[in-house]
């Protein structure tokens, strides 16, 4: 008894109280995450910096209807706290330097050469930031990983951050993210839960309760779940596999829905009534898209295959599959009601971001939908109301199917959704913005070609209105 008294003690005498923050990676993880945490915790000084200059200015950009990322709510976070507690800077070393609690939220794409080509990921970001935190810190650290990342990887970082014999100590912590885009804002302030693993020491329990206190500035501490440094890397892992199996799971019923009388929607929902499985993530779509998803399940497979767990990784790797027939399914339905080909025609596009409020469009549905159709040689017009015309065709361009002339030749993009529509054979609804719903549809029909079809990839849409309006509707599922 005395024994655990004294621990306790020494443990509150250790308690690490943090007042400066450091984020290193200013994009879609590292930017509201810490918005958030600058908002709620006024005290602490939070500095997010990036390599990349151009997004730097534009999140210090004053039209706040410019910042880098679109995400409901977050210019508001940014309004109150940037140039109080919340800096953004191209100084990394600087952030680094004056920081007690480093956060990396860098890039962790597939890895596109070499040994995992495909598969693993890529960690020249995380070990370049390992690094550069090794060269420049003179006092102890808490490093947080934030970003996605195979199982093992702080083992990595650590491995790195003990060798550079300047007599630093560092803790490595596993706090990985959960939020979806469109809707950061409120999973942070409202999270299931924030995993935060470490090492299993007294020293690892002091970093976890110091990271713990800045979670419990607004979440309940029963939500703040500790664990070891592996099961929280896993957690995240599969927790993406597991959500993306069902959309996977739903989608393939779409393809025999469609062969059959049964509605995807009426499955989904008597599916989705049973307590036990849950309504979410049983909405059949085009396919998933997002930095997450796929990502997360090849690693899985990557590191199963590895671990000589070839049936696990073979089971996991369904789920991508499934995802890309269903992608491509897509386009072969549109190819063959268009008469068999879409060669020389004008087919619009509403939506290219891989879900609705967010200008985000890695692995977006859209663009490899868009591939399939130009292969046919369709002519593309695409209206999203948030994705800039150079995202787009970057996106093709990392496709790699055409070189970049010919993408331009076939793809053409309007910041209007009506001038998008006309004199197009098909209209294609790539994602769920809410106010394609709105539009004025007898005005887009007129200015169509006839007949007018419509391919709704979110089944966002009337179809009963459609139909009496005159369009040719096609919906997943149905
Ligand atoms: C996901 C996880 O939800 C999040 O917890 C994790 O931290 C990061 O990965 P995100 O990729 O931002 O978040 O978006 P999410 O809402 O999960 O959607 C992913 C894709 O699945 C989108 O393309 C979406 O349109 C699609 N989707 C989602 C469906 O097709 N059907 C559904 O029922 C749900
Ligand atoms: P995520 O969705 O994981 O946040 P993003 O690509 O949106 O991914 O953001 C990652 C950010 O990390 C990019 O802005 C990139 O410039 C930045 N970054 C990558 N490597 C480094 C590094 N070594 N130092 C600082 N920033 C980095």
């Amino acid at each position: 008894m005395r024994m655990d008294i004294d621990i306790n003690n020494i443990i509150i005498k250790k308690m690490k109280k943090i007042t400066n923050i450091c984020c290193i990676g200013a994009g879609y993880v590292g930017g509201p995450t810490m918005a958030v945490i600058a908002q709620k915790c006024p005290e602490i000084e939070v500095n997010v910096v990036d390599i990349n200059q151009q997004r730097i200015n534009e999140w210090n950009n004053i039209d706040l209807d410019n910042l880098p990322i679109y995400e409901p709510g977050l210019k508001e976070v940014i309004a109150e706290s940037r140039n109080r507690n919340l800096f953004f800077s191209t100084n990394v070393a600087k952030g680094i330097g004056e920081a007690e609690m480093i956060f990396i939220s860098v890039n962790t794409p597939t890895k596109t050469y070499g040994k995992g080509k495909g598969m693993a990921a890529d960690l020249k970001y995380i070990e370049l930031c390992a690094r550069q935190i090794a060269m420049v810190a003179k006092t102890d650290k808490i490093v947080v990983e934030k970003s996605t990342l195979p199982v093992r990887t702080a083992e990595t970082i650590r491995e790195i951050l003990k060798n550079t014999g300047n007599g630093v100590n560092f803790q490595i912590l596993s706090n990985p993210e959960f939020l979806a885009e469109g809707t950061a804002i409120a999973d942070l302030y409202n999270a299931d839960r924030v995993l935060i693993g470490g090492e299993q020491t007294s020293e690892g329990k002091i970093a976890m309760d110091a990271l713990t206190e800045i979670y419990a500035h607004w979440l309940p501490r029963e939500r703040i779940l500790q664990t070891n440094v592996w099961s929280s890397e896993l957690s995240k892992l599969t927790a993406n596999a597991f959500l993306a199996q069902r959309i996977s799971s739903i989608n393939s019923l779409s393809a025999l829905c469609e062969k059959t009388e049964a509605n995807i929607e009426e499955v989904a929902r008597a599916i989705g009534s049973d307590s036990r499985i849950g309504s979410k993530f049983l909405k059949s779509s085009v396919g998933f898209g997002g930095s997450c998803f796929q990502k997360d399940i090849l690693n899985l497979v990557y590191i199963c295959r590895n671990l000589g767990l070839n049936e696990v990784a073979d089971y996991w790797e369904q789920v991508i599959i499934m995802n890309n027939y269903q992608k491509k399914r897509f386009a072969d339905k549109i190819i063959a009601t268009l008469f068999n080909t879409v060669s020389g025609k004008k087919i619009a596009f509403l939506g290219w971001a891989f879900k609705k409020d967010t200008n985000d469009t890695r692995e977006t549905a859209a663009m490899y939908v868009a591939d399939y159709l130009m292969d046919d040689l369709a002519n593309i017009m695409v209206y999203d109301p948030k994705v800039k015309p150079e995202q787009m065709f970057a996106d093709l361009n990392y496709l790699n199917t055409r070189n970049p002339e010919q993408n331009k030749a076939q793809l053409n993009t309007s910041t209007d959704p009506y001038d998008t529509s006309k004199d197009a054979h098909a209209i294609v609804i790539l994602t769920e913005w809410d106010e394609f719903i709105n539009y004025d549809w007898h005005k887009i029909f007129d200015s169509m070609m006839k007949p007018a079809f419509i391919f709704d990839g979110r089944n966002i849409m009337d179809r009963e209105k459609l139909e009496l309006i005159g369009f040719k509707y096609f919906g997943i599922g149905k």
